[in-house]
């Protein structure tokens, strides 16, 4: 089986080049590298050995995606990560951010399409849910009522698909809702690598832990949650990256229009996490109480039942090792994949 992986040399994507090589499948990656380094794949070589196929190309460029779609027939499916992702940056960009995050899905359905591939794993996000819906979330609680434009592209590419699966019952279409992804490969080759000052609080607790920041900002103290800090479902990246090689089992079996949470189902506090980091590495993560972060919910956490029952994944790795590789990718490569 030939995956086409677009945003592949991203955190997500190169996580799941690990386990769709070491399942056997071949990789073709189209990214071009907005917000990532081609190092992280040479690093998925080095775990793996194995080989993956690299365009540097952007997923807009139909003329490219022609030309790779041309090049490897043998293409079964695709896997679509490519996107923008900071919300905070999608409020000041909009246009930037249904721009990319749009015309990319379009453009890789037609040419799937146009070259007869009609298998495709979304990256989507438990952003898409309304604000307010009872926790924990399930893949039929309300959409909608998005709270930033990032979370629109999201909300509108499922429809896209949805709609691309209705008019063509050869389609199958697997939207991955993902709640908040964080952790390292365990060998700590490749990793999470934000531009910039980190917008999540796993990149920045883990770089307050190497020294390039001061402190942590926890925002809001004052919410109805066990201590007050803001909850969320953290997900290790490596489970996340399993999940994706159950959605392509799955789609092999099952056409149409398929929707999954990937998250643990355990809801953690900000509090909790810088404790558990603590605890973990040894290292104290210094932190003052922030005003809240405006379009932040209270407590967010998903239902993995359906995966578990229908996709047959469960997530496996608990908080610890979350903190641990974190910080195992952190602390062996203090400047992310730049050279240190
Ligand atoms: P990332 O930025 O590390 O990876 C995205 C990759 O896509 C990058 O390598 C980037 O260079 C590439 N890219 C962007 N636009 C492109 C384009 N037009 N053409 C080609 N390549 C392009 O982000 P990630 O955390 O790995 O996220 C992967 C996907 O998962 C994204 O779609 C993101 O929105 C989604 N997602 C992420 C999270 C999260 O918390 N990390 C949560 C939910 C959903
Ligand atoms: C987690 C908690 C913050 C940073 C975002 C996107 C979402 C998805 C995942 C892509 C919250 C608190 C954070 C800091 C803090 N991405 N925090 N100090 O907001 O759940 O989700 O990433 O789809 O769309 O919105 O994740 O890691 O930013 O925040 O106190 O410096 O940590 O307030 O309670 P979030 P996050």
């Amino acid at each position: 089986m030939k995956v086409l992986v677009t945003g592949g040399a991203g955190y997500i994507g190169s996580h799941t080049c690990v386990e769709l090589l070491n399942k056997g499948m071949d990789v073709v990656v189209v990214d071009n590298l907005v917000n990532s380094s081609k190092k992280s794949l040479d690093r998925v070589e080095q775990i793996t050995g194995k080989k993956v196929t690299f365009y540097e190309n952007d997923v807009r460029d139909r003329d490219a995606l022609n030309r790779i779609f041309d090049a490897h027939p043998d293409i079964n499916c695709a896997i679509h990560f490519a996107g923008l992702k900071a919300v905070g940056e999608s409020v000041r960009m909009p246009l930037e951010y249904y721009d990319n995050n749009l015309f990319s899905t379009v453009v890789l359905c037609e040419t799937m399409r146009d070259h007869g591939v009609k298998n495709i794993v979304f990256s989507s996000s438990a952003t898409v849910y309304t604000g307010g819906n009872e926790m924990p979330l399930r893949e039929s609680s309300t959409t909608g009522m998005c709270t930033n434009p990032y979370g629109w592209t999201k909300y509108m590419s499922e429809q896209i698909m949805r709609d691309t699966a209705y008019s063509d019952k050869d389609w199958s279409i697997v939207l991955l809702r993902y709640f908040n992804p964080i952790g390292a490969h365990p060998s700590g080759l490749i990793g999470e690598d934000p531009r910039g000052i980190p917008n999540n609080l796993m990149p920045y607790i883990s770089q307050v832990a190497v020294g390039r920041l001061d402190h942590l900002n926890v925002f809001g103290d004052d919410y109805d949650t066990h201590d007050g800090t803001g909850v969320r479902d953290y997900i290790h990246v490596v489970d996340l990256a399993k999940g994706h090689v159950a959605a392509i089992e799955y789609m092999q079996e099952h056409k149409g229009e398929h929707v999954f949470n990937l998250g643990t189902g355990n809801g953690y506090s900000v509090l909790d996490m810088v404790k558990a980091f603590q605890r973990v590495t040894g290292i104290n993560i210094p932190y003052e109480i922030a005003p809240r972060r405006p379009g932040d919910l209270a407590t967010v956490y998903a239902s993995p039942d359906k995966s578990a029952e229908e996709l047959h994944w469960r997530a496996q790795y608990n908080l610890d090792d979350m903190c641990r590789d974190t910080w195992n990718w952190q602390s062996k490569n203090p400047m992310g994949y730049a050279e240190n």
